[in-house]
């Protein structure tokens, strides 16, 4: 864990416009002083992002939302109250003068406070907004640890907080709020489910908007390891061998409803493992933790193919099976 002097140092360098890699609770982030249009830009090139995909502002307490957002509604106060510190993006709309370089030109603002101490540490000592984006380079998994952030992003960032690896593991819910009907733009470990009940009311879905509005983050291929990846239903593990040629392997079978004694098994020459197999846990908490590190790992064995089992279509696991779906560009 970082320690208080090196938060205190990590504010002086946002202060003076550079950036800073921070721990939250769901992945690392990407961070600059938001209110300095030069440092913002600095998080694009870094990353090669795009110019216009909006960056989340990270605040370090709730009395910060009416600097950044000129209307905060009831719902929108209710969640904010409900769920922050924590794993979720707030989409409203914005104070005039909130950059176009955070908001992509856009009308809203994304705000989050998170849970992490070494980010609230952070937020609380440099005192304004810190636009983050996941501390990875575009198209590329967000990293859940500082070795991760390390690999991504070396030298083009000043410091990098350690803070172990993120409780969450995947990105935060991002709900809009700026409009009538509160609608789920990126779904997160926080679900539907649990932000109706807290408004008393249904929200939309993320899948209906997506083709509606104009999300990044929300394209195929987004949140990707560089490994050829695919999904595989439950059911057509015990035939695997049957549907891989020399081309597909060596390859890696990531599962977490089979046990690996159950897993099929392919020899090549010499006896060489040529499926080699990764047991999730069955539980989507757990399953999100170690997702994105898990799939980072594999990622570096020079394995021609990363097959993944598809997971339940239930609730709990509807932010995994997205990002499942983007690291394997299906549009499941
Ligand atoms: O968990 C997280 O949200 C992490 C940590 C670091 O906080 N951050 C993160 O940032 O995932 P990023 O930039 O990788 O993804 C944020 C997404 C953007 O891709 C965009 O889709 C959405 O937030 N976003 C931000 N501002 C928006 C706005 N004004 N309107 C619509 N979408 C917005
Ligand atoms: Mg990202």
């Amino acid at each position: 864990m970082s320690s208080q002097a090196e938060i205190i140092q990590a504010a002086a360098i946002l202060r003076e416009g550079g950036l800073v890699a921070f721990p939250t609770e769901t992945v690392y982030g990407l961070g600059a002083n938001a209110m300095n249009e030069n440092a913002v830009r600095k998080i694009f090139a870094a990353k090669h992002r795009p110019w216009d995909h909006p960056l989340i502002v990270h605040l370090a307490s709730l009395s910060q939302l009416a600097d950044w957002a000129s209307y905060v509604s009831p719902d929108a106060l209710l969640l904010a109250q409900a769920f922050w510190p924590g794993p979720l993006t707030l989409i409203l709309e914005k104070q005039p003068w909130v950059l176009d370089a955070v908001t992509g030109g856009q009308a809203t603002v994304g705000l989050r406070m998170p849970k992490h101490p070494i980010a609230q540490a952070l937020l609380q000592t440099f005192g304004g907004g810190v636009a983050a984006p996941s501390a990875n380079q575009f198209t590329h998994l967000s990293p859940t640890t500082a070795q991760a952030v390390y690999e991504e992003l070396g030298a083009s960032v000043e410091m990098i907080l350690e803070g172990g690896a993120c409780e969450v593991g995947l990105e935060s819910t991002i709900i809009d709020m700026s409009r009538d009907e509160p609608t789920i733009l990126r779904p997160g470990m926080i679900s539907a489910q649990a932000i109706a009940t807290v408004l008393g009311r249904s929200v939309t879905a993320f899948g209906r908007m997506q083709a509606m509005q104009k999300v990044p983050g929300m394209h195929l291929l987004h949140y990707a390891p560089m490994t050829k990846t695919r999904l595989i239903a439950s059911a057509d593990i015990p035939g695997l061998w049957r549907l891989l040629t020399s081309d597909d392997l060596p390859a890696v079978l990531l599962t977490y409803s089979h046990h690996l004694n159950d897993l099929p098994s392919l020899r090549g020459a010499g006896g060489v493992d040529l499926l080699l197999k990764e047991v999730m846990a069955s539980d989507p908490t757990a399953y999100a933790h170690d997702l994105y590190r898990t799939l980072r790992r594999l990622d570096q064995q020079h394995l021609k193919q990363i097959i993944i089992e598809a997971v339940p279509e239930t609730a709990a696991w509807e932010a995994i099976r997205d990002r499942l779906s983007k690291a394997s560009g299906s549009t499941g």
